[in-house]
């Protein structure tokens, strides 16, 4: 199998499945029994928050594990927006669902305007979020890397601006964990969001890095696990299993690699006669291609007959009938976002896994013509 849908979910790490089975079998007890067993258990998860945090450059404090990057950001948005604040709440056209559809909710519930940065070309600009971000905004959210382009927007320039106008400020940082040097104490934000499964760990786990002084309320409550604020025993394989796909992503990324793979499949698409739908600042390690005059799902079928996973915009839209709001508000043409699809590369992805890909690009493309 050529996997290369790294975007969607990565395979687990062998680190990763290490620490899972330590968890699942020594120290399966229960983090807050006070008993050998528990015990064990808490150094584990004491562990995983170390390894976490140093991944993000912070403090084990600030971390606050949960099952995913959607419940992180649905913790911080509901819990961040404050009418004291003001009426507006500023994002993207391009965020991810998880932060879309609850920030619409939130919005609804809260009689709050939501206005939405356009990221036509690729990436919002700091110019039109400085033009919006007003001492009435109460919330800005901002995700780092966008998971159906690759594109990096804008994070830090934003940050800059909700602080200046006393606004709160979420960033969802799933697809830019392990990828690209920033500490969110260096965001400027109040709250950031992060995955388990996009870095070589396994599903149901991900973690919510809240700042100092800023106290979120609780969406689940019950017996008061991660200082009340996400209550629930502790899913210690999938924690363990994060901690220790965090530590070592971070060992096995590299950049220039992901640039000089990107580069590659970029070039042999284009002589193929794909369009490349490269942002204006990218993250390497998804790409975003169409066929003109083809249809995704016909392609994305051809290609797993042969071997090859990619997909069709984002794998939440997969099954969708509409079209990518994503790719929409990047301003492709309707021709182009039928047939889209998206490659997404991991530290073991290779030069060989590009070329396959290509080759059977090439061949749908012959096949389907027919
Ligand atoms: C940018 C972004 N945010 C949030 C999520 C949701 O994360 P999870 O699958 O851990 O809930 C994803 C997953 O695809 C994502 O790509």
């Amino acid at each position: 199998m050529i996997y290369l849908d790294n975007a969607a979910t990565t395979r687990p790490s062998p680190a990763a499945v290490a620490a899972l089975t330590e968890a699942a079998t020594d120290c399966f007890g229960n983090p807050s029994s006070l008993h050998q067993a528990g015990m064990a258990a808490h150094r584990l998860l004491r562990r995983a928050r170390e390894q976490v945090a140093a991944a993000l450059s912070t403090d084990p404090a600030r971390i606050t594990f949960t099952s995913g990057g959607t419940e992180a950001s649905n913790l911080a948005l509901q819990g961040l927006a404050d009418r004291h604040k003001g009426r507006r709440i500023v994002t993207t056209d391009a965020e991810h669902p998880a932060v879309l559809r609850t920030l619409e909710a939130v919005a609804a519930a809260g009689d709050f305007e939501l206005t939405l940065l356009s990221t036509r070309g690729g990436a919002p600009s700091a110019e039109e979020a400085a033009r919006v971000i007003d001492k009435d905004t109460a919330l800005v959210a901002m995700m780092l890397v966008n998971n159906e382009t690759g594109a990096v927007f804008p994070v830090r320039e934003v940050g800059a601006l909700a602080r200046a106008a006393g606004a709160r400020f979420h960033v969802d940082a799933v697809q830019g964990f392990g990828k690209l040097p920033f500490s969110p104490e260096g965001l400027q934000c109040d709250t950031l969001a992060v995955s388990a499964h996009k870095v070589g760990g396994v599903k149901g786990a991900g973690a919510l890095w809240t700042a100092a002084g800023v106290h979120l309320k609780p969406t689940l409550f019950g017996g008061g696990q991660e200082k009340g604020l996400r209550s629930g025993t502790e899913p210690m394989p999938a924690i363990a299993a994060f901690g220790a796909a965090a530590e070592d992503y971070r060992r096995r990324y590299s950049h220039g690699a992901m640039q000089a793979l990107y580069d590659r499949l970029e070039g042999e698409l284009t002589a193929l006669g794909c369009v490349v739908h490269r942002p204006p600042v990218l993250c390497p390690v998804i790409l975003s291609f169409s066929v003109p005059g083809m249809r995704a799902e016909p392609m994305l079928s051809l290609l797993s007959a042969r071997g090859i996973c990619v997909s069709a915009g984002s794998a939440c839209a997969a099954g969708k009938k509409s079209d990518s709001h994503v790719l929409k508000a990047f301003g492709l043409p309707p021709e182009l976002l039928k047939g889209t699809l998206r490659a997404s590369f991991s530290p073991e992805t290779t030069e060989e896994d590009i070329l396959a890909l290509v080759d059977g690009v090439r061949a749908c493309m012959t096949e389907l013509a027919r």
